[in-house]
C-alpha cells in the first residue's frame, strides 16, 4: 500500500490567515498541521508517500520533508495546478500508485484515540485481502459541513451525501480513506458536483453501488478535527496541547515514529533533534534517544 496526503487547496475557510501561507504549515500547537496525517501513515508502516501540493508551495514542502530519507521514508511530490476536488488527488497520483492499494489522507485532518492505529491496520489489511473501499464515520454536531453517511437500523449504509443541506444522520465521513487500485479509475469517471469539484464522496458512492464500501464508526473514545476553519484549528491545537502536556507524550511526532519503527537509529534521532534543542520538541527527542521508557509507550501518535 502507498499513501497520498492531500496538502493543496486554497484554505479559503481560514482567510485571512492563509492569505500568504498554506494552511498545512500552520502550527497545531507545536508542529505543522501536516505532521499529523504524515505520522499516521508512518504508524501504518507505509514508506512510499506522495504529497499533493500547490505549485507555489512545492519549495516549502521540499524544505520541510526533502525526500524523506532522513526519516527513513520515500517522499515524492505532485503538483495540483488548481484545487479541483479531493477525487482529483487520486487521478494525479496514478503514476505514483502504479498497481498498489491506496491510503488517502487529508492534510488538515487530525485524529487521536486509543487503538487508532490498530483500527487503521484493520482497514489496510481488509483492503489488501478483499479490495474495495474502507472509510470511517464519526458523530459530529454539524455534519452538514462534511460528507455524511446514512445507515439503516441494522447498520447497513444507505446513502452518502456531500455537504447536504438536510442531513440524514449525524455521522461525517472523515478524511482518511483506504481504497483498492480501482479508485483511480473510478475517480476518472467522477463528474464535477454543484460546487464544481470532483468529490471524494462520489468515489465512495461508486463503491457503495458495487457493494464494496465498508464504513466503520469511530466511537466516543476518538477525537477528530478537520482543522480547516478558525474554530476547529484552535480546538485541535488546544486538544493536542492538553493531551501532550498531561501525558508527556507527543502526538504526531514523526521523528519518534521513525525511531520506534526502526527506520532511523539513535545517532540520526539526535541529529534531527539538534536544531530543535531550544524547544520542548527537541528536548523530547533527546529524551527519547536517551531514555527507553518513552520509547516503550505504545501509542505514539
Ligand atoms: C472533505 C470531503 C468531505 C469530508 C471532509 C473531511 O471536505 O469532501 O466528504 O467529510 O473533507 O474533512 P472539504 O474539507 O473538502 O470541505
Amino acid at each position: 500500500m502507498k499513501a497520498i496526503i492531500l496538502a493543496g487547496g486554497s484554505g479559503t475557510r481560514l482567510y485571512p490567515v492563509t492569505g500568504a501561507i498554506n494552511k498545512h504549515f500552520l502550527p497545531i500547537y507545536n508542529k505543522p498541521m501536516i505532521y499529523y496525517p504524515l505520522s499516521l501513515v508512518m504508524l501504518l508502516s507505509i514508506k512510499d508517500i506522495l504529497f499533493i501540493v500547490n505549485p507555489e508551495d512545492l519549495k516549502n514542502f521540499q524544505k520541510l520533508f526533502k525526500d524523506g530519507s532522513h526519516l527513513g521514508v520515500n517522499i515524492k511530490y505532485k503538483m495540483q495546478e488548481e484545487p479541483r476536488g479531493l477525487a482529483e488527488g487520486l487521478i494525479l497520483a496514478e503514476d505514483f500508485i502504479g498497481n498498489d492499494n491506496i491510503c488517502y489522507m487529508l492534510g488538515d485532518n487530525i485524529f487521536f484515540g486509543h487503538d487508532l492505529v490498530k483500527i487503521m491496520e484493520e482497514a489496510k489489511n481488509d483492503i489488501e485481502q478483499n479490495g474495495g473501499a474502507y472509510v470511517f464515520g464519526y458523530s459530529i454536531k454539524d455534519p452538514e459541513r462534511f460528507g455524511v453517511v446514512e445507515f439503516d437500523e441494522k447498520g447497513n449504509v444507505l446513502s452518502l451525501e456531500e455537504k447536504p443541506k438536510k442531513t440524514k444522520s449525524h455521522y461525517a465521513i472523515v478524511g482518511m480513506y483506504f481504497y483498492d487500485n480501482e479508485a483511480i479509475k473510478i475517480a476518472k469517471n467522477v463528474k464535477p458536483s454543484e460546487r464544481g469539484e470532483l468529490e471524494i464522496t462520489s468515489v465512495n458512492e461508486e463503491y457503495l453501488k458495487k457493494g464494496k464500501l465498508k464504513v466503520k464508526l469511530l466511537g466516543r473514545g476518538f477525537a477528530w478535527f478537520d482543522a480547516g476553519t478558525h474554530d476547529s484549528f484552535l480546538e485541535a491545537g488546544e486538544f493536542v496541547a492538553t493531551v501532550e502536556n498531561k501525558t508527556g507524550l507527543m502526538i504526531g511526532c514523526i521523528e519518534e515514529i521513525a525511531y520506534k519503527n526502526g527506520w532511523i537509529d539513535k545517532k540520526q534521532l539526535l541529529k534531527l533533534a539538534q536544531p530543535l534543542k531550544k524547544t520542548e520538541y527537541g528536548k523530547y527527542l533527546i529524551e527519547l534517544a536517551e531514555n527507553s521508557l518513552v520509547l516503550g509507550a505504545s501509542n505514539a501518535i
